[in-house]
């Protein structure tokens, strides 16, 4: 069986939704201590609804898959599912990564969550802290369930 499944070649080698949102209403930036990878998503939100995502990923061809698939998953959605969305959804929807690359798809799922934070500190909106954990903390926790 191939190492990479078709979808992530597709998504590596078309990546969907690539580019930045100048003025982006929530910019999101992180990063993999171990492998220097860096992802960075924006986001356009109108009425509570995601109208327009781009991300730049300076990153592995898993990383830049998770991020194609993650931003086509959350497009046009509430930002109450955009914050749902897991790294494992992110990879099923890829039909699968390598166990050694999960956690290039922990890395969408975090930019995601930091770029919606990020709208709501900018916008003074009140959020439960418990959604927002610190990725660092989360590190060790992705690695192991690997
Ligand atoms: Fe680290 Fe892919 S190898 S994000």
């Amino acid at each position: 069986m191939a190492l990479y499944s078709e979808k992530v070649m597709d998504h590596f080698s078309n990546p969907r939704n690539v580019g930045v949102i100048e003025n982006a209403d929530g910019v999101g930036e992180v990063g993999n201590a171990k492998c220097g990878d860096i992802m960075k998503i924006y986001l356009k939100i109108e009425n509570g609804i995601i109208a327009d995502v781009k991300f730049k990923t300076f990153g592995c061809g898993s990383a830049i898959a998770s991020s194609s698939m993650a931003t086509e998953l959350i497009k046009g959605k509430p930002l109450s599912q955009a914050l749902e969305l897991t790294n494992k959804a992110v990879a099923e929807a890829l039909d699968g990564l390598p166990a050694h690359k999960l956690h290039c798809s922990v890395l969408a799922e975090e930019a995601i969550r930091s770029a919606i934070k990020d709208y709501y500190d900018k916008n003074g909106i009140a959020y439960d802290k418990a959604q927002f954990p610190d990725p660092a903390d989360e590190d060790e926790h992705h690695f192991e369930e690997d």
